[in-house]
């Protein structure tokens, strides 16, 4: 039996980011299939269309093939019990991913070994390295021809700015791949397409070994010799305190589809990997051994099943024993809920559970109480994390309803999706809904959503605007200022926001009125 600290110790939760079809739901796949959550692979594929099949709102994921909304998978291995944050990868569908990164302890970036970084990947690593999450790579498909690994690597350092330590490392790609190097291990993994892998455990003459000669071909062996020399004599020492705080990334390469490279990336990972550790409060912190129960909603999905109108709030443990039936604060309101059900978030199953503890994710239904952001307690002090980041939208509409007999509907589904965090909403000076949205996407949902959900029609009228920046002057001397390329807008919290056109037209604002306050969202706590 582990004791507390053990058990908390024993936690991970991570997420995967990657651009589209760099191989995410395939790495997914296999390490829940390592951990004996799913039986066959192909499953989480699966089981995302049958539900699909079954859930109205997704209809829209399924014409369009793609995943919008994320969950969490949990599996166990070695000991450990495992949450992958499951985001959405696609091109156009932004904010819900991003936020959900704010919840993890650490994320696993997956690169397209042919392809090196692309933008997606690009935008979902700034969220990380901005909150100094740990940043693990995978680079898949080396059973496909790739890019040359320290082209690959150097990329991380040139275009993201990450310093790297490969743990592993390639032996050729495409149809020369052999096989993988593990540096610290001291251990080559053999490659035979369709077969199980060899391991070849190497003595201290490490890739100098002559059993090598005749499992590898010769210009392969070569190049890996020369390459470790290499690395060993110039590359980055692994060093635990960089990689927390995520200013330097453990290197794995493999193919997700193959099933290789996987194993040895899982263990390293768990081994390098921080278990949940304290988490910042407005006024300090909460530590995971802490006695008192806390925690906070990072995700609200709606109406799974719309003939229940159910929601599920996610919610991170940080802190104490979560037990079912438990009266908490809901620090928002200062009000007692009771939390009489909760589901396990297992990836094959929605189970009730009973008790959890810091580092576990659960789902507590809710009838319509809970928002984003929301602290859950049962200290006597009032208690609350840090509020999630806003993201600065980059593409706005402004919505009316189609018929203003329907305003008091189309207003209730607004304020829920609103409330959601499926679309950022703002008022004009007129009175007027303007909405904001990372991805194009978030505008389809939403218009879909209202409809089907609140019996709401509503016109889209897209605004030639790309940039929102809040404003901290004066609202009068604002005023003075604005012109016909930009638009005031006003956010949830009666905070005043010009929108630009572009970047463009945003330096040329700055360059003419320097006396005005301009902020990024990223920066703003409210
Ligand atoms: P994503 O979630 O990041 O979008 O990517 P996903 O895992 O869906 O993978 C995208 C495509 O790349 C899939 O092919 C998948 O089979 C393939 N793939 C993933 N990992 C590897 C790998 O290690 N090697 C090779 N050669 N291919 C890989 P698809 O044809 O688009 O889909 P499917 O028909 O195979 O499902």
């Amino acid at each position: 039996m582990k004791n507390r600290k053990e058990e908390i110790n024993s936690r991970r939760i991570f997420g995967i980011i990657s651009h589209p079809d760099a191989g995410k739901t395939t790495l997914t796949e296999k390490l829940l299939l390592h951990g004996g959550a799913i039986r066959e692979a192909g499953s989480v594929k699966a089981r995302r269309n049958s539900k699909f099949a079954t859930s109205d709102w997704m209809e829209i994921e399924k014409q369009r093939g793609i995943s919008v909304t994320s969950s969490v998978m949990q599996f166990e291995y070695d000991n450990k019990r495992i949450s992958i944050m499951d985001t959405p990868g696609h091109n156009d569908f932004g904010e819900d991913t991003y936020r959900i990164l704010t919840s993890v302890d650490s994320a696993v970036m997956v690169i397209d070994g042919a392809k090196g970084i692309e933008t997606q990947t690009k935008k979902l690593f700034k969220v990380c390295s901005m909150r100094g999450i740990p940043i693990f790579t995978f680079i898949n498909k080396l059973d496909r021809e790739a890019k040359d690994p320290f082209d690959l690597v150097q990329e991380l350092e040139d275009v993201l700015g990450l310093p790297s330590t490969p743990v592993t490392w390639p032996i050729g790609s495409g149809l020369n791949f052999q096989g993988i190097y593990d540096l610290l291990k001291n251990e080559v993994h053999l490659y035979k397409a369709g077969q199980e892998t060899e391991t070849i455990k190497l003595d201290e003459d490490g890739v100098f070994s002559p059993i090598l000669e005749e499992k590898l071909a010769g210009y392969n062996l070569q190049n890996l010799r020369d390459e470790v020399e290499l690395l060993q004599g110039a590359g980055n020492e692994f060093d635990k305190a960089l990689v927390d705080t995520g200013k330097l990334s453990p290197v794995f390469f493999g193919s997700a589809l193959a099933d290789f490279g996987v194993i040895p990336f899982l263990e390293h990972f768990l081994d390098m990997s921080p278990a949940p550790g304290k988490r910042k409060t407005t006024d300090g912190y909460v530590d995971p051994m802490d006695e008192e129960f806390s925690g906070f909603i990072f995700k609200i999905q709606a109406n799974m099943n719309p003939a229940h109108r159910d929601r599920l709030a996610f919610f991170r443990i940080c802190s104490g024993t979560f037990t079912r039936g438990m009266d908490v604060t809901l620090s928002r309101t200062g009000k007692t809920m009771r939390l009489s059900q909760a589901t396990e978030l297992m990836a094959n199953d929605r189970e009730n559970v009973e008790t959890a503890i810091a580092g576990d994710i659960i789902g507590i239904y809710d009838t319509g109480n809970y928002q984003i952001g929301d602290t859950l307690h049962v200290s006597k002090e009032p208690l609350f994390f840090e509020p999630l980041p806003t993201f600065p939208p980059e593409l706005f509409c402004l919505v009316t309803p189609k018929d203003t007999m329907k305003a008091k509907h189309f207003q209730k589904g607004v304020d829920q999706l609103a409330q959601e965090g499926a679309i950022q909403v703002y008022r004009n000076e007129y009175n007027e809904v303007v909405i904001g949205a990372v991805g194009q996407l978030q505008f389809e949902v939403f218009e879909y959503r209202l409809k089907n959900e609140y019996n709401a029609e509503v016109r889209m009228d897209h605004l030639d605007y790309s940039v929102a920046r809040w404003v901290t002057n004066d609202l009068e001397d604002v005023k003075k200022v604005l012109d016909t390329r930009t638009m005031l807008v006003f956010d949830h919290f009666q905070r005043p926001i010009i929108l630009f056109a572009n970047d463009f037209t945003l330096t040329y604002f700055k360059e003419k009125h320097p006396e005005i306050n301009l902020v990024e969202a990223l920066d703003l706590t409210e």
